[in-house]
C-alpha cells in the first residue's frame, strides 16, 4: 500500500516530535502542514526535511485542497475539537494532541462522530509507550501489589514562569491552566494504570496571581473504594513526577522516571521494564493500517477530560 498521507494541524512545538516519528516510519509522508504562523511552519519544514509538504494558513483550506488520509493535531486545547471534528467529517483519521478537547460534552460528540466516520480517533497520550508506565499498569492489573488501596500522584513543573505571555494562559484557547496542559498526563497515568472509575472529588485550587488554575490539591475518591491524592504544582522550580500506588501486598514508587516495587516484608526491588515496542505516531498509523486497536481511543480520553471537569467544577473554577 503507498504511504499514508499526513496532513499536521499546529506546527509548534509537539510538533517537531510528531513529525520526527512519522518521517522514521517510512509508512506515512507527510504532504501538508497548517498554522497561522509562517515562521513555525518554516521552522517544521526545515527541520524535518519538509519541503515538499505544502504549506496553509487556514487548516480548512488543507482540508478541502489536499489529499489526505489523516491529520495530526497539534494546536492550542480549545481548538481541538472544531478541528479534530472538520477532519472526521472530511473522512480522516485523526491522532490529537491532548486534551481531547476541553469540556466533556464535546468529548462526547467527537466519539460520535469518528465512529459515524468509521475512523481512527487517537489521542497523544505517550506514556502508554513508555516502559516505566507500561511497567506500572501491568504490575497493577497482575496484582503484584495486590488490591490497590490509595494513589498519590504529583507533578510540580516551573509551568506559571514558562507560559506567562502564551496562549496556555489565554483562557479562550487554554481552557484551563496547568491541570488541562501537563496535568493532563498525571491524570491520565492514575485513570490508565488502575482503571479506577472516580465518583467523587474535592479540590482546592490557586491561580497565583494568572488568568488560568496553576495549583491544584484534590482528593479521589473511586468506585472501588480505592482513595487518591492528585497534586498538581504549577508554580514550582522544576519539573518533579512521581506516584506511589498502595495496595494490600505492597507498593510501586515512581520518582521521575525510576521505579521501586516494595512489598510488604521485603527488601525493595527495582524492576526489569519492558521494551518500548511502539510509540504515538507508530501506533496511529498501525491502527489506520488495522494492525491493532486504536491504543489511546477517544473513549478513553474522555475520562481524563471527565475528571479534569469534575476537579473544575469542584473547585467551582471556570476557565
Ligand atoms: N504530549 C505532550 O507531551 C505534549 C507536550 C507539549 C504540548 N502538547 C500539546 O500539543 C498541543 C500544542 O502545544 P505546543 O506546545 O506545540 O504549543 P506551541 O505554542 O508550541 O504551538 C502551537 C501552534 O499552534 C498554532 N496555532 C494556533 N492557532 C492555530 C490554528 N487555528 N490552526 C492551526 N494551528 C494553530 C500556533 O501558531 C503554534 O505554532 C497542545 O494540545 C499541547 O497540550 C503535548
Amino acid at each position: 500500500m503507498s504511504k499514508v498521507r499526513i496532513g499536521m494541524i499546529g506546527t509548534g512545538g509537539i510538533s517537531h516530535w510528531h513529525a520526527r516519528q512519522l518521517t522514521e516510519l517510512g509508512e506515512a509522508e507527510i504532504v501538508a502542514i497548517a498554522d497561522p504562523s509562517e515562521v513555525s511552519r518554516n521552522h517544521l519544514v526545515s527541520k524535518h526535511g519538509l519541503q515538499q509538504a505544502k504549506q496553509f494558513a487556514d487548516y480548512k483550506k488543507m482540508l478541502e485542497q489536499e489529499e489526505l488520509d489523516a491529520v495530526v493535531i497539534c494546536s492550542p486545547h480549545t481548538l481541538h475539537f472544531q478541528q479534530v471534528t472538520d477532519a472526521l467529517n472530511k473522512g480522516l483519521h485523526v491522532l490529537v494532541e491532548k486534551p481531547m478537547t476541553c469540556t466533556s460534552a464535546e468529548a462526547e460528540k467527537l466519539i460520535e462522530t469518528a465512529e459515524k466516520a468509521g475512523k481512527v480517533l487517537q489521542v497523544s497520550y505517550q506514556r502508554h509507550f513508555q516502559p516505566d508506565f507500561m511497567y506500572i499498569q501491568s504490575a497493577i492489573a497482575q496484582g503484584l501489589i495486590g488490591k490497590l488501596t490509595s494513589i498519590t500522584a504529583s507533578l510540580y513543573q516551573n509551568w506559571k514562569q514558562a507560559t506567562t505571555g502564551t496562549w496556555r494562559q489565554v483562557p479562550d484557547l487554554s481552557g484551563g491552566g496547568m491541570l488541562m496542559d501537563s496535568g493532563s498526563h498525571i491524570v491520565d497515568v492514575l485513570l490508565w494504570t488502575t482503571g479506577l472509575t472516580p465518583v467523587e472529588v474535592r479540590t482546592t485550587m490557586h491561580q497565583q496571581g494568572t488568568p488560568v488554575e496553576i495549583d491544584s490539591f484534590t482528593s479521589i475518591r473511586f468506585a472501588e473504594g480505592v482513595i487518591a491524592g492528585l497534586n498538581i504544582v504549577g508554580y514550582a522550580p522544576r519539573w518533579h513526577e512521581t506516584y506511589v500506588f498502595c495496595g494490600e501486598q505492597g507498593g510501586i514508587f515512581y520518582d521521575n522516571g525510576k521505579i521501586t516495587v516494595h512489598r510488604h516484608g521485603e527488601e525493595p526491588v527495582v524492576p526489569q521494564l519492558p521494551e518500548p515496542t511502539t510509540n504515538q505516531d507508530k501506533s496511529f498509523i498501525d491502527a489506520i493500517l488495522g494492525r491493532h486497536e486504536v491504543m489511546v481511543p477517544g473513549t478513553f480520553a474522555l475520562k481524563v477530560v471527565q475528571l479534569t471537569e469534575q476537579i473544575y467544577q469542584a473547585a467551582g473554577y471556570r476557565p
